[in-house]
């Protein structure tokens, strides 16, 4: 059957093609060197500062939604039918400055100007949707930007501003909308795609049950969803990944169902597309899903691809798993489904069979007198990579600690559950006692690492503390003693 060899997708105003483009062109590269659009600059090609941040537009369900990407690990043939948005898209025909752009000048905001691009159009994503952010919303939507001569509080201030220089009812994106969404519709593609050379080649399959067919085919392929993990294997580590199977178009895996039993992810479903609903179910992550990258990674990055990447130090597995959560697993033969601690094999060794790809992740709403808790310490606030991550679910019956789930990223070479804390706890009344035991007993269930995020002792030491933390945080007796262990 003969396959689409181009993608197609709206770049700015216009109508775009690229014939057989190779898996691993950045959209960076794309837009500097073939475009010649360079305003859009490249700092730190690995997802960090945003100085290439970009829209990008797609369908979903019929709607058109924006959203902020990193261009520089982003691939170019995964973007078909897509509408891109560049700085240069911003000011109108007559060259007037945008209501973003004014906002910046008038507040100072940008001084050497490399992060501006970056900065602008991060706000204007914000601008779109919420006109007047608060200063916590600005501060979120900016958490993958780096300015290092300005400073953030004039950036932050010309942010706040942003409404008095124009409406975003008035704004090109919004005015253009219904005629954007016909054109996206239009360059859909109904059939599989495969583009690029024998050595870099990308394959976008036409639906799920094609994607199992493509994994029976290419066993070896390197899937890639939101490409946050993978585009640094490319941009830093020159890394062969071909063939590529590009899989965040697949509306199948984005599906997320929230019953009285359990919230259903697909592993397609990114980090921002599931917030709503991870608030919802589980409101003691809120607060620690914003601590996950920062904005444009959590438009991209997918839970699957979190879960499937099986790093030690990814921060959903030790949540999911204190919650209990369970993984389902697919391939052209068929499904299965494993609690997702067992999915964890050892060091870059997940229990993925040949042509298997993650289909979902459940996780079971909380039962009657659940405690849940989730905390990730990191050297910076914000865009960083745990040194430590820990779930802590315990069931509470009657004053005594029924049942304890407790897992712990960057603690061990897998993220892994603390068996002989949890044995500490169980059958134990709510205590201090009791968690101060628990904490000691982390001793038994782990041997961290020492590396330059942490040391090993510090990782011991943090990681017993959370549990007394957690128990601080959620006792009612009022005149609870103070019992945080230091160095
Ligand atoms: C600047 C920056 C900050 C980051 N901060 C954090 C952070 O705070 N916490 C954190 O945990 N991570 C962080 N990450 C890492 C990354 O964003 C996450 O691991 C993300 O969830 C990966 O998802 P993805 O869709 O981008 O995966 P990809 O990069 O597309 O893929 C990652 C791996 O999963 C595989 N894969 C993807 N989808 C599937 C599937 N459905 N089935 C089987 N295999 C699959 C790929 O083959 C690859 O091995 C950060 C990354 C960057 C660039
Ligand atoms: S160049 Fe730094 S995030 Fe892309
Ligand atoms: S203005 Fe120079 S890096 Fe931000």
């Amino acid at each position: 059957m003969a396959h689409q060899n181009e993608i197609r997708f709206l770049l700015n105003g216009k109508d775009t093609t690229v014939v057989d483009p190779k898996a691993t062109t950045t959209l960076l590269d794309y837009l500097r060197i073939d475009q010649r659009l360079t305003g859009t600059k490249e700092g730190c090609a690995e997802g960090d500062c945003g100085a290439c941040t970009v829209l990008v537009g797609r369908l979903r369900d019929g709607k058109l939604k924006y959203e902020t990407v990193n261009a520089c690990i982003r691939f170019l043939a995964s973007l078909n039918g897509c509408h891109i948005v560049t700085i240069e898209h911003l000011s109108g025909p007559d060259g007037r400055l945008h209501p973003v752009q004014e906002a910046m000048i008038e507040h100072h905001g940008s001084q050497c100007g490399f992060c501006t691009p970056g900065f602008v159009m991060s706000l204007y994503a914000l601008w779109m949707e919420t006109p007047a952010p608060s200063a916590q919303e600005v501060e979120t939507a900016l958490q993958g930007n780096l300015c290092r001569c300005t400073g953030y509080e004039p950036i932050v201030q010309a942010a706040l501003a942003i409404n008095q220089y124009g409406s975003p009812s008035n704004d090109y994106l919004n005015r253009e909308r219904s005629d954007v969404t016909a054109r996206l519709a239009a360059l859909q593609s109904t059939s599989r795609i495969e583009t690029g050379p024998a050595d870099d080649r990308a394959i976008l399959p036409r639906d799920v049950s094609d994607l199992a067919e493509v994994l029976a085919e290419h066993p070896e392929a390197t899937l890639v969803a939101g490409s946050t993990d993978v585009g640094l294997w490319v941009t830093k580590f020159m890394r062969p990944i071909s063939p590529v199977v590009f899989i965040n178009h697949l509306e199948e895996l984005k599906d997320i169902t929230l019953d009285d039993d359990a919230l259903t992810i697909g592993a397609g479903v990114t980090y921002s597309e599931s917030e709503a609903a991870i608030r919802e179910a589980f409101p003691h992550l809120r607060e620690y899903w914003d601590r996950i990258a920062g904005w444009q990674v959590r438009n991209m990055g997918t839970i699957g691809g979190n879960v499937a990447n099986g790093s030690p130090i990814g921060d959903t597995p030790p949540v999911l798993i204190s919650l209990g959560a369970e993984v389902t697993l697919q391939k052209a033969g068929g499904a299965r489904t494993l609690p997702l601690e067992a999915f964890f094999i050892d060091y870059g060794k997940q229990d993925r069979e040949a042509g298997d790809f993650v289909a979902s992740i459940c996780i079971p709403r909380a039962k009657p007198g659940q405690i849940d808790a989730a905390y990730k310490i990191s050297k910076r606030r914000d865009e960083d990579i745990s040194s430590v991550a820990v779930g802590i679910s315990v069931v509470l019956e009657k004053g005594t600690i029924a049942e304890a789930r407790i897992a712990f990223g960057g603690m061990a070479a897998t993220p892994k559950r603390a068996a002989s804390a949890e044995a500490a706890l169980v059958g134990q009344s709510w205590s201090a006692e009791a968690f101060d035991a628990a904490a000691k007993a982390l001793a038994q269930d782990f041997t961290p690492l020492s590396d330059w995020r942490a040391s090993a002792e510090y990782r011991l030491l943090v990681a017993g503390n959370l549990l007394r933390r957690f128990h601080l945080e959620h006792d009612t007796a009022k005149d609870a003693p103070v019992r945080l262990a230091i160095a």
